[in-house]
């Protein structure tokens, strides 16, 4: 069993060998065992207390010293949103092809939508991943923090400040600037990344929920110090401004033998959220599936939403129990990680992805909306064996014109909803 540092945003200190860490100040002329200091700032010097995040790293080399980067070809990962009109249709996609060349977890990348930019430090991008190879290079993201979503196949995530064993129905979340390299612990891995532009995940506030629920802070798990010791001909991949550069580097990055501090990387597990609903009538807002949020400067306007639909009773009487027909000011990209989500009776499968953007109309298909209607709400609906989420965003999310032109995207997803009939009748109440 992997060891880890239990809580959400805590103040960790952790060391790979006995007394790395200095005692009483975080910069001493010299570090034991001849190790370099280092700070990784998350937030700005000047943050308030509750919102700075930074950690100090006591290492072998410095994160200096590496080769100069030079551009490289990444044409499927990237942030050109807008390349093509954005379309306001309902859209669709199948599972990413598996790779049958061997591709590591950079190279399976392939960018679907995403909205403001790492220039003006505000939205996102939402990629999805394929793979079939361990990294054998290593990896950074300036741009953002990446959350990861994996739905098929578990990873081992070698980072900077230790190791993470990520699998489907969990997730984890490298902050930008920490370096990383992706193990497969199976075959292949798939899943998908949203890439955080914007301020950091934090918790929501609960407000009348109250201390307790939803995502609980000691369940979010932070690595313990690892390091690595290799020298030799490496490739440090680093994404900067939406495109991916690459260095060599003639050590391994992940050479931090202690660290502390509140900037580090961490694992959840979906299936221990508290998932909280009706036990009345009427069907709640997303919102109340919310595990962690991007704020923006609009208090109560998240730039990112990160929303699952977990396994759950619906017990909401006289209701109709899926989610009603809406449109949203927020557009909203969902994924599906097991089982069946509730709104749709077919056409979207795990590894599957949906987009549906401000003001597009969507809602329970035509098969699930009759069935639906003359459910018995006297009797408690069991979801069993499911796990969906959303990346819900502020601003609209901008297809990819590769993710428009690819052979996932369902040509015929609008007819979900043709066959909804006409029910009216001006003369029965
Ligand atoms: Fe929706």
């Amino acid at each position: 069993m992997r060891e880890y540092l239990s809580g959400f945003g805590n103040s960790f200190a952790t060391e790979a060998l006995p007394g790395a860490l200095p005692v009483g100040r975080n910069s001493p002329q010299r570090a034991p065992y001849g190790l370099y200091a280092e700070q990784l700032s998350g937030t700005a010097f000047t943050a308030p207390r509750a919102a700075n995040r930074r950690a100090w790293l006591y290492r072998i080399r410095p994160g200096a010293v590496h080769q100069p980067f030079v551009l490289a070809e990444f044409p499927r990962f990237h942030n050109r949103f807008d390349e093509t009109p954005t379309t306001p249709n309902q859209l669709r996609w199948d599972p990413l092809a598996w790779p049958t060349a061997p591709t590591d977890f950079v190279d399976g990348l392939f960018t679907m939508a995403g909205n403001g930019s790492p220039a003006a430090m505000t939205g996102a991008g939402i990629h999805r991943y394929a793979c079939n190879q361990s990294m054998q290079r290593y990896f950074y993201d300036a741009d953002g923090e990446l959350l990861i979503v994996p739905e098929q196949g578990a990873l081992t995530l070698a980072t900077e400040m230790g190791v993470l064993d990520v699998g489907p129905q969990e997730i984890a979340v490298i902050p930008r600037g920490v370096r990383f390299r992706v193990d497969l612990a199976a075959e292949v891995a798939r899943g998908y990344v949203c890439e955080n532009f914007g301020a950091l995940f934090r918790l929501p506030d609960l407000g009348p929920i109250g201390s307790n629920g939803l995502a609980n802070p000691r369940d979010f798990l932070a690595p313990v110090a690892a390091y690595e010791d290799r020298e030799g001909d490496f490739e440090l991949v680093a994404k900067f401004q939406g495109r991916l550069w690459t260095a060599r580097i003639g050590h391994s990055p992940l050479d931090v033998v202690a660290w502390h501090g509140n900037y580090a990387p961490y694992k959840y597990d979906l299936t221990r959220f508290n998932t909280i609903g009706s036990i009345s009538y009427d069907h709640p807002d997303p919102s109340i599936f919310l595990v962690l949020q991007s704020t923006s400067d609009t208090p109560g306007v998240d730039d990112i939403d990160f929303v699952i639909f977990p396994p759950r009773v619906l017990v909401a009487q006289d209701t109709f129990r899926p989610p009603w027909f809406h449109r949203n000011v927020a557009s909203e990209f969902m994924g599906l990680v097991t089982g069946a989500y509730d709104a749709k009776a077919e056409g979207f499968v795990p590894g599957g992805a949906s987009l549906h953007n401000c003001m597009s109309g969507h809602g329970p298909d035509a098969d699930t909306f009759a069935r639906a209607s003359v459910a018995d709400t006297r009797v408690a609906h069991y979801l069993r064996d499911t796990m969906a989420f959303m990346f819900e965003t502020r601003t609209v999310l901008h297809p990819t014109a590769q993710a428009l032109s690819a052979s996932t995207l369902q040509a015929d997803y609008y007819r979900c909803w043709q066959d909804l009939p006409k029910h009216f009748d001006p003369t029965r109440r």
